[in-house]
């Protein structure tokens, strides 16, 4: 049998574009680690979001080594948190639900792209290598103000990335000359052990204390504040932990001013 030769070149083309399809495919499906959206992450009452773990407070949690979680809940019209940030090398899994109606999570740039319906809970896993700044945003259409839906994706280095919390109570005021407590919180957000320093400076005064926070735990620290060494009125007192800082005012009356007599 005689075939023709442009008949031979179009059976070898088409050959070869079929072959070419069934690879791109092949590569779009499993190549970059594209993973279907399925049941896995479960479902939630959206009535009942506040009451859950996961939702009540959402953000970035660490899981150990190089993985994260981060939980997001969707609303017309943003997000929370509207800005996350995780450190590089990381593994993160995207836990993403909806409060009202129907929207989607997409991570510009990256395959992340899922809908958020109202009573299920989006799942994905995503591995993010290096640094960078996404924005993430609605792709379903989901009332007046869909298009302002948006969020942000930091990809940090990782030594600049830290789940570190700092908080502080202190008094608003005190007698002259009478001892006082200033107490900083300290809570590790990371697995791992948080070795560092808690220092205060208030008036001319610097206090420091070495603490060690275990993972996913906190710590606090007291400092005496001898009041004597501070001048009457208004001092100002900071709280430093790593790149953590709160501040406020510590007012010393003077006890012979009588005050507004609760003494
Ligand atoms: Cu949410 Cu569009």
């Amino acid at each position: 049998m005689n075939i023709h030769t442009y008949e031979k070149a179009w059976l070898v083309a088409s050959m070869v574009l079929i072959v070419g399809f069934i690879a791109t495919i092949t590569y779009g499906a499993v190549g970059p680690g594209i993973a279907m959206i399925d049941d896995d992450g479960g479902s939630i009452d959206p009535d009942q979001i506040n009451d859950d773990e996961r939702f009540s407070d959402p953000g970035v949690t660490h899981l150990g080594g190089n993985r994260y979680e981060v939980a997001v809940v969707a609303q017309a019209w943003s997000y929370n948190p509207s800005e996350i940030e995780i450190p590089a090398n990381s593994e993160v899994t995207f836990y993403v639900t909806s409060r009202d109606v129907t929207h989607s999570f997409t991570v510009v740039g990256t395959n992340v792209n899922t809908m958020v319906v109202p009573g299920q809970v989006s799942q994905m896993t995503v591995e993010f290598d290096e640094t960078g700044e996404y924005g993430i945003l609605c792709n379903e259409y989901c009332g007046e103000f869909h298009h302002t839906m948006e969020g942000k994706l930091n990809v940090v280095p990782e030594d600049e990335f830290d789940l570190t919390e700092l908080s502080v109570e202190a008094p608003d005021e005190v007698e002259a000359g009478n001892e006082t407590t200033i107490t900083a919180t300290v809570s590790d957000g990371m697995q791992t052990d948080l070795e560092t320093t808690v220092s205060l400076e208030i008036g001319e005064q610097t206090y420091e204390r070495d603490v060690t926070v275990a993972g996913a735990g906190s710590e606090s620290v007291e400092f005496a504040v001898d009041t004597a060494e501070l001048e009457t009125g208004d001092n100002d007192w900071t709280v430093t932990v790593d790149d953590h800082e709160e501040t406020g005012t510590l007012t010393v009356g003077n006890e012979t001013s009588g005050g507004d007599g609760d003494a």
